[in-house]
């Protein structure tokens, strides 16, 4: 059933085989009740004859394949609604195949490289297996994960040169749902730290947009930080992120020159000192660390999540 009012379209245009660079196509579609981003997409090709190219599958959420961001949001296009105004791209952090249609290989195999698959201690003996869904809980929550790569479409790391070997939210939910399964012995802290995982910097974004609702930074990557800090104090982004947290607890905010000489050692922190200077004309930076009002809530607060642990 059609509202009369319609939908304004902006879809991204490129094929690297023939086109020197990308455009915009740009149509009305007659906007329907309950109408999807995949349905403007489908007008576009069944209707306007627009020969945009772009992948799905299922059309409910199941198959992970119909990413593209949408307004600068990546989404599924089978899930999201269709809205008055749209400029629709690929998903962000893999290079285009032809328009919307964009290659996952590389993200495909850091995740095969993680050896997602479970790794008994012992041979499986019996159906049932003894387990409980509290064993079972926090596994669990990361088997929903449709492997769509929405989450890493949003993960501004990946999008920084300077972190290739970032595997990204996607592959450490994949990891981190076989390391969180109670049956599972494989050695996933080399993996994790094989994958970069200090490279994350806690911002969110992949928990915000992913479509089936898995917090990817508590549920999946900080469980994954947290056993890589216990298991292996002498990796740089686990000794840091020690410290970090050690600061916190003690003075209620961090005390970067701290920070630096006891995480990179003295040497580094003196090749910094020039940009320490700075700061601290600046005022960004004081000469000793401050205790912030009201310390003993946060440190309340860390025996409350260190107890839940
Ligand atoms: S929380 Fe980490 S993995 Fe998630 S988007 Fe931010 S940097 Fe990327
Ligand atoms: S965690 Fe969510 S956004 Fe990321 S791949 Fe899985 S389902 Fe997609
Ligand atoms: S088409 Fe399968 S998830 Fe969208």
């Amino acid at each position: 059933m059609t509202s009369g009012n319609t939908v304004s379209a902006k879809i991204f245009r490129y094929d690297p085989a023939a086109d020197k660079a990308p455009r915009y196509e740009t149509l009305e579609v007659p906007l329907e009740k309950e109408m999807r981003v995949l349905d403007v997409l489908d007008y576009a090709v069944e209707n306007a004859g627009v020969a945009v190219g772009y992948r799905w599958f299922c059309g409910v959420k199941r198959c992970g394949m119909c990413g593209v961001s949408v307004n600068g949001k990546p989404v599924l296009a089978c899930w999201e609604k269709a809205t008055p105004s749209m400029v629709i791209d690929p998903l962000p952090n893999m290079p285009v195949v032809r328009d919307l249609v964009v290659d996952r290989s590389a993200l495909e195999q850091a995740t095969l490289e993680m050896e997602p698959c479970l790794k008994r201690k012992e041979p499986y003996e019996s159906f049932p297996e003894p387990l409980t869904h509290r064993d079972f809980e926090d596994a669990y929550r990361l088997m929903t994960c449709i492997e769509c790569y929405v989450c890493t479409a949003a993960c501004p790391v990946l999008s920084d040169a300077n972190h290739r070997e970032f595997a990204g939210p996607a592959s450490l939910v994949q990891l981190a749902k076989v390391a969180l399964h109670p049956k599972d012995a494989g050695e996933r802290v080399a993996a994790a730290l094989k994958g970069d995982i200090y490279a994350c910097i806690s911002c969110y974004e992949c928990s915000n947009v992913c479509p089936v609702g898995i917090n990817v930074l508590e549920d999946a990557i900080e469980k994954l930080k947290r056993r890589c800090a216990a298991q292996s104090e002498s990796n740089p982004g686990a000794k840091h992120a020690r410290i970090f947290t050690d600061l916190i607890r003690k003075f209620g905010r961090i005390h970067p020159p701290t920070l630096m000489r006891q995480s990179k050692g003295l040497m580094q922190s003196v090749s910094k000192m020039s940009m320490a200077l700075a700061m601290y004309r600046k005022g960004k930076v004081q000469v000793r660390p401050q205790t912030v009002q009201g310390i003993e809530e946060v440190r309340k607060l860390f025996k409350a999540v260190e107890k839940d642990q």
